[in-house]
């Protein structure tokens, strides 16, 4: 039942029974530690080494930060930043049809305003020519982000080739100084999350030079997933009319809430955005289909873990846990039925509230869908990431008319390397034209 493989002389343990999971997930770290293997990544991905560095105290730090009232502020700023990167942009390329990847236009928008809206702009307040600015800069951050983020599953394996290296070394270099603490400082409306992880990052002693590549780090965890996860569900709205109809239907009526014409509103409101059910199943039906991170263990002292049919399995010290949501529950044909079709609809009740109620082995699951991980290192973006991809399909569908260039494309197949990652990318993009509706 349980999977050990052997990897570079360690054993690690493949969970795949959801109901344990919670045990796993909330177990002391003094005896299935997380800690280690977060260490190890961004020591040979982003080149960090922070002195008498405690995840968790920096996950207390942050979690407030992006929570409550500092949620409210993100929401807000991002959605004048999406507006600046996505209509300004398109305002200045003209009107007709412009054509482009999906995964690029996603990707790219999603980052450089999330980008703004943690890491600053470039004034307040805010004119045409510090937009312009902000538009451009944004856009150099995304390209150099990108050139790193393509060759990270190969970084992480210890698998680059020498041109890859070269290009990985001068992709960090110039992120770095993007992101050095003294450029950031010149920045206006800068995130209380930034202020605090530099004031946190100053009081462990970090030098500038270190502190630049804890940045840069910070720029993958909180903006790696939201674009490729926009990506997904905008392509399975394209290449599912019924669902994009839903969906819509649900915008006008959410438009009718507000007083505002949608042109002048500055924020989309936080009880408009809660209202949007069907765009909320859409969100956790493409998650559930393209979210893959890894959840990883180390077992620090000899123990079991008692499983959900009563028999118990035993750890041994120096072993590693694994758990991958990815197959189960996520694609587990007991849970959901055509667990690989794409249903706009399932995670919604006949009433139009949320589903949650799914089964395993005639008992009802807790973690039935995990695309934000669980127990100690759940994402603790969430409720923003979630705010954030809705204000970006709002805006695209109330302004842009955005189709595939061939109705009849494939869905591409997933880059097999980004397993335990997050979110997977496609092996390749996919055209698509779009329209400012002004
Ligand atoms: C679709 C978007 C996102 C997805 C699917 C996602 C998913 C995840 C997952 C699976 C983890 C756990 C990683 C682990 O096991 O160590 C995680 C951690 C984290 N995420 Fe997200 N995330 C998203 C967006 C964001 C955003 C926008 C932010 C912040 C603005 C954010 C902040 C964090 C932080 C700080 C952690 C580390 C938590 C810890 O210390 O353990 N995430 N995320």
């Amino acid at each position: 039942d349980l999977p050990q493989v052997l990897v570079g002389g360690r054993y690690v343990t493949v969970l795949l029974d959801p109901h344990c999971y919670d045990t796993v997930v909330w177990e002391s770290r003094t005896k299935l530690d997380f800690h280690a293997y977060a260490v190890f990544l961004m020591e040979r991905i982003f080149d960090v080494q922070l002195p008498h560095y405690n995840p968790s105290d920096e996950k207390a730090r942050m979690k407030p930060t992006l929570l409550h009232r500092d949620l409210q502020a993100l929401t807000e700023a991002m959605y004048t930043n999406l507006r600046t990167v996505l209509l300004d942009d398109a305002t200045e390329a003209g009107g007709g049809w412009h054509e482009t990847g999906l995964l690029d236009f996603s990707y790219s928008s999603l980052l450089r305003a999330g980008y703004l809206t943690l890491y600053g702009v470039e004034a307040l307040p805010r004119t045409h020519q510090s937009q312009t600015q902000d538009r451009a800069h944004s856009a150099d951050v995304f390209h150099t982000f990108r050139q790193l983020d393509l060759l990270l599953p190969k970084l992480a394996r210890g698998s680059l080739s020498v041109g890859d290296k070269d290009h990985v070394s001068k992709a960090k270099g110039r992120l770095w100084k993007l992101l050095s603490p003294a450029r950031l400082a010149t920045r206006a409306h800068r995130s209380t999350w930034l202020e605090s992880y530099l004031l946190h990052l100053e009081e462990m002693g970090v030098s500038e030079e270190m502190q630049a590549r804890a940045l840069v780090l910070q720029l993958w965890a909180t903006q790696g997933n939201m674009g490729p996860a926009a990506f997904w569900l905008l392509l399975f709205l394209l290449k599912h009319p019924e669902a994009l109809t839903a969906v819509r239907g649900e915008l006008e009526r959410a438009l009718c809430q507000v007083e505002e014409p949608v042109s002048q509103m500055t924020t989309l409101p936080q009880k408009v955005l809660d209202s949007m059910s069907v765009l909320d199943s859409v969100l956790s039906e493409s998650l559930r289909l393209t979210a893959a991170p890894f959840i990883t263990r180390e077992v620090v002292v000899d123990m079991a873990i008692p499983m959900a049919d009563g028999r118990e399995f035993s750890l041994r010290r120096g072993d590693r846990l694994l758990l991958f949501p990815f197959l189960s529950p996520q694609r587990d044909s007991e849970i959901y039925t055509d667990p690989e079709k794409f249903k706009y609809d399932r995670f919604l009740n006949a009433d139009g509230s949320e589903k949650k109620d799914f089964y395993k082995d005639g008992k009802r699951l807790k973690n039935y869908n995990m695309p934000w991980g669980a127990g100690h290192n759940q994402c603790l973006g969430r409720s923003y990431a979630i705010n954030s991809i809705k204000q970006f399909v709002f805006l695209m569908l109330v302004h842009f008319d955005l189709e595939l260039t061939n109705p009849d494309v494939e869905i591409p197949e997933f880059d097999l390397s980004r397993y335990g990652f997050g979110l997977m990318q496609p092996e390749h993009d996919v055209p698509i034209r779009y329209r400012f509706r002004p």
